[in-house]
């Protein structure tokens, strides 16, 4: 978050475009240096350069300025990130709730704004558990469960290299490696084998995560939870997950009982990004 970005900028940029100056944007990194991803509008790209110098100046510990290009996109859902100003090197160590994340956000996804929502979904486990994290990215939540649980057994799933070989790496950076399993591949190719059953599994990709239930669904236990989250529309946000879900149960012969329903973040004007929580049991 920028302490007075708007301000910096008077004398820089003309009067009449400060109130286009993004208020908030998401700074990734440590306090000795870290990467600020920043939108920029149409209107503003002539002063793109100035708008980062800055950001820098009112974030100290910001050593690289990345402006959006795109959306994010593809089956990595990472977005096209140009680097405005500064160090070319945008790789971080990203600290959180006391475990730390090396990344670079122009190769991998990663949020800093999800912090909460991992706390909540990792403070879900209990002692002992097994746990799948399908689509785990560079291993927040593997990881964050790693940390506050004991005698788990996490495995996670990613499909873009970046992404595992990170996980990798942040497993040992944060000395949890006793509790997690990682596998490079695409979930619907590498889940099937794995071999055992999950008393929780987590599916953290809002775009399609449930076309993964069939595969989600066999390796639960007798009794396991499910945590899926999708793109809502704000009008009823919870009907569509909740129907894609008894759906997948039913064609495993399975039984599902609601148990959560959380409104994680806005995703644009009229979508959110949702999480419903299920018990899914044997009949
Ligand atoms: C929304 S990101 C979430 C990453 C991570 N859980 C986090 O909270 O930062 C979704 C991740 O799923 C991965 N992914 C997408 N499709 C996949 C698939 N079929 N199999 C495995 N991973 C996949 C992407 O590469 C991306 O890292």
């Amino acid at each position: 978050m920028s302490r007075d970005l708007r301000g910096e900028l008077r004398g820089l940029i003309p009067e009449d475009k400060i109130g286009l100056v993004t208020r908030s944007f998401d700074i990734i990194g440590s306090k000795k240096k870290a990467v600020a991803v920043i939108e920029v509008p149409e209107e503003l790209r002539d002063f793109e350069g100035a708008i980062a110098r800055a950001v820098m100046k009112v974030n100290k510990n910001v050593t690289s300025v990345l402006v959006k290009e795109s959306c994010r996109t593809g089956e990595y859902r990472t977005r096209e990130l140009k680097l405005v100003e500064g160090d070319p090197n945008t790789e971080v160590l990203h600290r959180e709730a006391g475990c730390v994340y090396r990344l670079d956000p122009r190769t991998v996804y990663f949020s800093p704004r999800e912090s909460s929502e991992r706390e909540r979904l990792s403070s879900a486990v209990r002692d002992g558990e097994d746990v799948l994290v399908m689509f785990s990215g560079v291993g927040p939540i593997p990881i964050s469960i790693a940390k506050r649980r004991r005698n788990v057994h996490v495995m996670a799933v990613e499909v873009n290299p970046y992404a595992h070989n990170y996980c990798v790496e942040n497993i040992h950076l944060n000395r949890v490696a006793d509790s997690i399993e990682v596998l490079r591949g695409d979930v619907r190719e590498v889940c099937p084998g794995l071999g055992r059953f999950y008393d929780r599994i987590m599916m953290p990709l809002p775009r399609g995560a449930h076309r993964f239930l069939d595969v989600a669904m066999p390796l639960l236990k007798d009794v396991g939870v499910l945590h899926l989250y999708h793109w809502a529309p704000d009008k009823d946000l919870f009907s569509e997950a909740e129907e894609l879900i008894a759906k997948a149960v039913e064609a495993e012969g399975k039984n599902a009982e609601f148990v959560g329903r959380v409104k994680v973040s806005q995703y644009s004007p009229r979508t959110w990004k949702i999480r419903v929580d299920a018990r899914i049991s044997t009949t």
